[in-house]
């Protein structure tokens, strides 16, 4: 080649390189892909592919490039990650985030870098507020426990202890569903709490048992369920006449059918099942099945799934434009139908509303579901909703 043609084909990649640059936008999808809740991040990843197989990669013009990074479970990694994203890659989005210390230790990032954190798992009432840029569409446990409280007073629960795990959103559970219930007029006779990392239910079990209260209300994070459910049986408290209520966290889709069949009945709160009676909801158990060899969805894959969906139609609205500050505007107050059920973004606080559902674990069609059978509609996060 001679000189002049060497230039212009080096003018040529700058170019196209730069409009390849311009036409993609990076979404840097930090998720537990290993370690103690390596269950979220494989939902959660399971289903933005799937949004993305079932919606196409391009949306206003745009080629949306999802990054994925295993934080571990770690904070101090998930920060690395989120600087290095932001920095070196220059994604438009932050998203995923399965554990609330995660979510918060991100935030200050996505503040300064004018990126939108979108929360597809944590559940922290707080978590909105640490950040101007975060926008949730999971879930926040205030909104499960508050309806679990109603339920239990209503049904002739009279006497409580609460197990929860000792980090923000088993903290948001204990609070929430102990104030609800004293305000109604039930008794909470104690409050029991196990660490988060490898937890032994047995002591704190032990002592429910020896207190034999009308019922037993637990959260544990997602992945923690079924070892819980051993450890209740195993403890005999299966047959001690104290009841189980929970929020779904505990009857997790992702482990719910091999627990046995001790856990029908149990009555819980929560925003998604994958027993869900809805077109939209049939459609996306069964893709997700189909691309996931079998696995059953459950409350985090939707989480991922909307969380796809909001930077999508956001990305429609702005026009492809990456502007943090727009595609923030552009999240809020929007709504749509999610396989859980009609959801929207909350303008004043960017978090989601959403129908909470009362379920009772059955058997359908031989295998273990929490079915639905009362809707609360629209629940906004009920601690912010105090606050004001
Ligand atoms: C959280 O860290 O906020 C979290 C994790 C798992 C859950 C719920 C909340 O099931």
């Amino acid at each position: 080649m001679i000189r002049r043609e060497l230039l212009i084909a080096a003018a040529f990649s700058v170019v196209s390189s730069a409009a390849f640059a311009q036409d993609t936008v990076k979404i840097g999808l930090i998720l537990p892909m290993t370690g103690q809740q390596a269950s979220t991040g494989k939902q959660i990843d399971a289903a933005v592919k799937l949004y993305q197989a079932r919606n196409g990669t391009t949306v206003a013009g745009k080629k949306v490039e999802v990054i994925l990074k295993d934080d571990t479970g770690v904070p101090d990694v998930a920060k690395r990650l989120a600087q290095e994203l932001v920095v070196n890659d220059k994604v438009a989005v932050l998203a995923g985030f399965g554990l609330t210390p995660i979510a918060l230790a991100v935030a200050p990032i996505a503040t300064q870098a004018k990126v939108p954190e979108v929360v597809m798992a944590a559940g922290t009432s707080s978590i909105t507020e640490a950040s101007p840029f975060v926008v949730r569409t999971s879930f926040t446990l205030a909104q499960s426990a508050v309806p679990m409280a109603e339920w239990a007073v209503k049904n002739g629960i009279k006497k409580v202890v609460t197990l929860v795990t000792e980090f923000g959103p088993g903290l948001d559970a204990e609070k929430s569903f102990s104030d609800k219930f004293k305000a109604d007029g039930g008794t909470i006779v104690e409050n029991l709490k196990v660490p988060l990392r490898s937890p032994d239910f047995s002591p704190v079990l032990q002592k429910a048992a020896d207190i034999k209260p009308d019922a037993l209300f637990v959260f544990v994070p997602s992945g923690q369920g079924a070892q819980f459910v051993k450890q209740f049986v195993e403890r005999g408290l299966d047959k001690s006449g104290i009841k189980l209520i929970a929020t779904g966290d505990v009857t997790d889709d992702d482990q719910l059918n091999g627990m046995g069949d001790v856990v029908i009945g149990v009555i819980n709160t929560h925003n998604y099942s994958a027993n869900h009676n809805s077109a939209a909801n049939k459609a996306y158990v069964e893709a997700f099945k189909k691309a996931n060899g079998g696995l059953r969805p459950n409350f985090m894959s939707v989480g991922g799934y909307d969380g796809m969906h909001m930077i999508y139609e956001a990305l429609k609205k702005t026009g492809g434009s990456t502007d943090g500050e727009k595609l923030v505007a552009a999240m809020k107050g929007m709504a749509w139908e999610s396989p859980r059920g009609p959801i929207s973004i909350d303008p004043e606080t960017r978090d989601i509303i959403q129908n909470i559902y009362v379920r009772k674990v059955d058997k359908v069609d031989g295998e273990l579901y929490n079915v639905e059978f009362a809707t609360i509609p629209n629940v906004k996060d009920p601690v912010k909703a105090a606050k004001k």
